[in-house]
């Protein structure tokens, strides 16, 4: 049976989610959501499981324990071709985001599109132009080669090919990592534009304190293998836990305060 998505549903809801590898806990009794339409900043300490909490709510890694619903639909209740089509509408960009080499630009944004549809192929490459044309990626770049790219250019190439199906849900793990500033608020700022023109859902996995302030509405904390709060930055940074202090209290982060940009 077709999935219908009822876009005024939740469009992501875990709980009580327990991930581990061997004896190794990763995540127990994490629960945490995605509001429609904001963008969710998810912060912690490096190796804390952001990256492996991204896998598991796409359903790369099953959960020890737990519920994960889209649209509220349990992953677990759906069937493969249904689950298959939900992909569609989760849009991924992982961390340190690899395009196929051997592929252009506009191949690497076709490839979900030759995966989830049967559109013939001219109206691919368009669809795959507009997406171009929508990470602010000139329109030569089609024909470029991911070696040909900067390292700005290949973050948009891959922005563009996680929106390449018009997702609802975009998953972003560390965009800004390895982009000087310049780049990193530019990409900030695209982000904050294509939530807007597409009505996106964002979960942002991010250690750059600029992109908290400018970007997320919310900021989530997995801090001791859970969720431990999700809420405004000035709620977060007030939060009394030894890690989020240290986090948001370092010279790093006052620089940022400083600057204006709460
Ligand atoms: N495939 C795997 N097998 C075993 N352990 C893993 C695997 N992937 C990740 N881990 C462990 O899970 C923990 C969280 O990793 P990760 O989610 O990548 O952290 P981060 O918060 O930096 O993204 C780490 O301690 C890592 O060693
Ligand atoms: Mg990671």
């Amino acid at each position: 049976m077709a999935l219908k998505i009822d876009k005024t549903a939740s469009p992501m809801e875990a709980r009580g989610i327990l991930t581990q590898f061997g004896s190794n806990v990763i995540h127990e009794d994490l629960n945490f959501h995605l509001p429609r339409g904001e963008i969710v900043g998810l912060v912690g300490g490096s190796g804390t499981g952001k990256s492996v909490l991204m896998n598991t709510l796409l359903g790369l890694k099953e959960p020890e324990g737990g519920m994960i619903r889209y649209f509220g639909y349990d992953r677990e209740e759906l069937s493969a071709e249904q689950r298959f089509e939900l992909n569609t509408q989760i849009g991924v960009l992982f961390q340190g985001g690899a395009l196929f080499s051997s592929l252009t630009v506009r191949e690497n944004i076709m490839v979900p599109l030759r995966e989830h549809t049967d559109l013939p192929v001219k109206l691919m490459r368009e669809l795959a132009d507009m997406k171009i044309h929508m990470v602010g990626l000139p329109p030569q770049s089609a024909t470029l080669y991911p070696s040909d790219l900067s390292g700005g250019m290949k973050k948009r190439a891959g922005l563009a090919r996680s929106l390449a199906l018009d997702p609802e849900i975009l998953f972003l793990d560390e965009p800004t990592a390895g982009l000087d500033p310049v780049g990193a608020n530019a990409f900030d700022e695209l982000i904050l534009g294509l939530r807007e023109a597409m009505d996106l859902t964002v979960l942002l996995i991010t250690h750059d304190l600029d992109t908290l302030y400018t970007t997320c509405d919310k900021v989530a904390v997995l801090v001791d293998k859970h969720i431990a709060i999700v809420d405004s930055l000035p709620k977060v940074i007030a939060y009394e836990h030894p890690w989020v202090q240290e986090y948001f209290g370092g010279p790093r982060s006052r620089a940022a305060l400083s600057a204006g940009k709460t």
